[in-house]
């Protein structure tokens, strides 16, 4: 099952007989059904429990070093811990819904296995700085594997491009045909979104990269733990600075939500460009057989499915990100029960941006495009129509004025139902002397689009120089 759908807390824990297993200690009632199942976060933190095991071995480890365990019970809980990841590898673990949330469930387990000793895994430690520790190792990875589906989906992009540096198609600004490009250019105007993506996400990976544990429930602990041994063994570049702020912060939830939230927008911007282009209207590109699907009713259509979720589910993503910062406004400092309601929304968009990326990645590589129709589009709708006065610029005449003659010649054109290529020399002439027989040769579309050379322009020499510089960069040996 897909993380998204997973995500979905609507289901309620298991209600059996069974006593919900709670901390027990100041009271003296078992916890309420009802309230056990509205409090709890194991159904989220399914997604944490390889994490918390790996934190939890790390801090036995420095509890140890420290002199804090003996090296007897560290082995043991160490032992324990040990076989809880093992079970869980080969799928032998046992998940318990019934615990409150993933660390209870842990140390339940340890306890069960290994007796009493296995209480002396939290130690210096509140669930507070475990999971604040387990949200970061996890965004942590969960980082990387989105910045190499961006990565995966880049290197198609540049695929596809590399095919298509010659095929011209009409540029659109308020959808209306602008100027000639092509298909290449176009494309490639989607790597760079992706490619600002991924160096977003590496952003929010090195403010994500830093160690809470040590924090305590807010105020550290007077244990003498080595804070620096956990965050080295754990790979993060320092441990976190205050302690209150610890546990209490969940800015790298939102902003790893945030730069998901862009990343759908860019996909969703992308998906609907292809919907609009397999349109029958358009007819630039048909989504190959196995990524679109059919009418119930009518027999002739192919929908392009894919890309419309892919579109429609960024709302979710961009209602996460909300969801977030919402949660956290106005908490009080350090830790509240609010911030375990920014798991779901966090994970959810996780799920959806990743299956949109490994769904919308084949999908482009299998597509085809209609290099005739897009060609023919470009003829049609004046795409030519600023190089026309550009030309009488470059003789001399002030742009605002050839801008107006040229406007003077589209309506004539119009009217005439031809294009600037057909209108006769004379009706040039008569507009202006200007204008000599070189002028076919400057508005022909192949030429509009090669003689935009310059820097980021859509000719195909510059666009090809471009491929090769991003390929070296991101794909080139030793990468
Ligand atoms: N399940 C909690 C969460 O996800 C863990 C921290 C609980 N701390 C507490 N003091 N109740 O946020």
């Amino acid at each position: 099952m897909s993380k998204s759908n997973k995500s979905n807390k609507s289901s309620k824990t298991n209600n059996s007989n069974k006593s919900a297993k709670t901390l027990t200690g100041r009271m003296a009632a078992e916890i309420n059904e009802d309230v056990h199942n509205f409090n709890q976060s194991i159904i989220e933190d399914r997604y944490l429990l390889e994490v918390d095991i790996m934190g939890s071995i790390t801090h036995v480890i420095m509890l140890s070093e420290q002199e804090i365990l003996t090296e007897e019970e560290a082995e043991q809980i160490l032992n324990g811990l040990g076989g809880i990841l093992e079970d869980l590898s080969t799928g032998k673990l046992e998940y318990d819904y019934e615990a409150e949330d993933v660390h209870m469930m842990v140390e339940n387990l340890l306890i069960e296995r290994i007796g009493d000793v296995g209480g002396k895994l939290h130690t210096a430690r509140s669930r507070n700085d475990q999971v604040a520790l387990d949200l970061r190792l996890y965004a942590r990875s969960e980082i990387i594997d989105t910045m190499n589906s961006l990565l995966d989906l880049q290197r198609v992009i540049l695929e596809v491009a590399e095919k298509h540096t010659e095929t011209i198609m009409p540029g659109y600004t308020h959808l209306q045909r602008a100027q000639p490009i092509t298909l290449a250019h176009h494309l490639m105007a989607y790597l760079e979104m992706f490619s600002r993506d991924e160096s977003r996400l590496h952003d929010c990976f090195l403010r994500t990269n830093f160690s809470p544990l040590g924090a305590g429930a807010l105020a550290g602990t007077t244990f003498p733990i080595d804070r620096k041994m956990v965050a080295k063994q754990l790979d993060f570049a320092a441990p976190t600075r205050n302690s209150l702020d610890s546990v209490s912060d969940r800015d790298f939830c939102i902003e790893l939500g945030s730069c998901l939230a862009i990343v759908a927008m860019h996909l969703s911007r992308f998906a609907e460009e292809l919907i609009l282009w397999c349109s029958w209207e358009f007819q630039f590109a048909e989504m190959h057989d196995s990524f679109a699907t059919s009418s119930s009713i009518m027999p002739q259509k192919k929908n392009p499915d894919v890309a419309e979720l892919v579109r429609g589910k960024t709302g979710k993503v961009y209602g996460n990100l909300m969801a977030m910062l919402t949660i956290m406004k106005g908490l009080p400092l350090a830790y509240n029960k609010d911030m375990q309601e920014i798991k779901q929304p966090l994970f959810d968009s996780l799920g959806e941006v990743q299956e949109s990326l490994d769904i919308f990645t084949p999908m482009l590589q299998t597509m085809k495009f209609n290099k005739e129709n897009m060609r023919k589009a470009a003829a049609q709708g004046f795409l030519n129509a600023t190089d026309c006065a550009d030309y009488l610029t470059k003789k001399g005449m002030a742009f605002r004025t050839a801008y107006r003659l040229v406007g003077e010649l589209v309506n004539f054109c119009i009217k005439n139902r031809c294009t600037l290529d057909e209108l006769p020399i004379e009706e040039y002439r008569a507009k202006s002397p200007l204008f000599e027989r070189d002028i076919y040769e400057v508005i022909s579309i192949e030429n509009c689009v090669k003689n935009r050379g310059i820097i980021g322009g859509p000719a195909a020499k510059m666009v090809k120089n471009t491929i090769r510089l991003v390929k070296s960069e991101k794909f080139g040996k030793g990468k």
